[in-house]
């Protein structure tokens, strides 16, 4: 059995924050913003509109863009850092639950950026091994929730949104997942790391006083390991399976920064065509870039049955992810 990238469906919140919107806020420019990240704008969920909701809203275009129902979806795996609650009920469940099915195995799997990367590595695995038929991996993010508006260091980067897409089983080779690596190394945890709440600093006063609930990032270290450990991610996975960049029809990189995105593929040889780019309009939306970015080329009749697929992520933890697959919908 073979797993098979069968839909896409995303949601991005109506309320748009630019540069100059935060130009009012904290002491920056769009002029710096858009030379060093890529980012004109960012959508912001409403107060009352949560991770899950937005999750669920991708999650139910994808099922219909499937031909399926809810209930025919047999796991959902929900990749997110800003989930409804931080401890229990996860994202997934909840999802699960907007989406009206009652008795469906659901889990969310934390692997900031990388998210959605390792939630297909997943999907993959339990449908060759014959244990589900349609899984759905859904990255969802209100990474609004844990940015501190008045740090110009983060909030100039991050964005709401959601992406969805089901993976089905299938026993045609030719439209399967051709491979997913993902990876991480803990050592460099602290690069990228909301200290609160959590066991080692659980919710007091204190915490909130000196802001560790808010995302804490180190920017330039960030950006230089970003930029060596993909292109060499890219490189392995391309060679392990035989496949040339040029081979690629879409290369669609996690939209953290624009210099990032370019470096990467300028040492793959990408052309501007084969480069998916949304970082523009919703800056970095963490687990749910991916899944955006290939909605967007959806709608935009630019994703066709068959076409060749490459995704390359890296995120907090640190993790690092990437995927050559067929698009398998229609
Ligand atoms: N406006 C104006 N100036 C700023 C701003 C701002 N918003 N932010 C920082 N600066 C200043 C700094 O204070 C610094 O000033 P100094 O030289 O006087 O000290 C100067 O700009 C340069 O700062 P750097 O941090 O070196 O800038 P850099 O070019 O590295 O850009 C950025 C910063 C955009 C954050 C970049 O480092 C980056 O994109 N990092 C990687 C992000 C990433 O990939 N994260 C992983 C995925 S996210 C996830 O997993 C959730």
């Amino acid at each position: 059995m073979f797993a098979k990238f069968h839909s896409i469906g995303a949601y991005a919140p109506s309320n748009v924050l630019s540069n100059a919107d935060l130009e009012k806020m904290v002491d920056t420019s769009d002029e710096w913003i858009l030379k060093r990240t890529g980012i004109r704008e960012r959508r912001i969920a409403n107060s009352d509109e949560v991770t899950s909701d937005m999750g669920a809203i991708a999650s139910k275009i994808a099922i219909k863009r499937a031909k399926l129902e809810p209930q025919d979806i047999d796991l959902i795996v929900c990749a997110t850092v800003t989930p409804d609650y931080f401890n229990m009920p996860s994202t997934a469940c909840i999802i699960a639950d907007k989406l009206g099915v009652r008795d469906v195995q659901a889990f969310d799997i934390s692997a900031a950026c990388s998210g959605f990367v390792y939630g297909l590595s997943v999907a993959k695995a339990f449908i060759e091994s014959g244990m589900k038929k349609h899984v759905l991996v859904i990255g969802a993010e209100k990474f609004s929730s844990i940015v501190d508006y008045r740090d110009r260091t983060t909030c100039i980067l991050f964005g709401d949104g959601a992406g969805a897409c089901v993976i089905s089983a299938t026993e045609d080779r030719s439209e399967a997942i051709i491979d997913v690596n993902a990876s991480a190394d803990g050592s460099y945890a602290d690069f990228l790391v909301t200290p609160a709440p959590g066991s080692v600093n659980p919710l007091t006063q204190k915490v909130l006083d000196e802001g560790l609930n808010f995302v804490k990032m180190r920017g330039n270290e960030t950006f230089k390991l970003a930029v060596k450990t993909l292109t060499k991610d890219v490189r392995d996975i391309l060679k392990k399976n035989g496949i040339n960049s040029s081979d690629i029809d879409h290369f669609i990189p996690h939209q953290a920064n624009y210099r990032i995105i370019k470096a990467v593929g300028d040492a793959l040889k990408m052309t501007e065509r084969q480069v998916v780019l949304t970082i523009q309009k919703y800056g970095n939306t963490s687990a749910a870039s991916i899944p955006m970015a290939i909605n967007d080329i959806y709608e935009a009749g630019r994703l066709k049955r068959g076409e060749l697929m490459l995704l390359d992520t890296f995120g907090g933890g640190l993790t690092w992810a990437s995927a050559i697959l067929p698009f398998g919908g229609d």
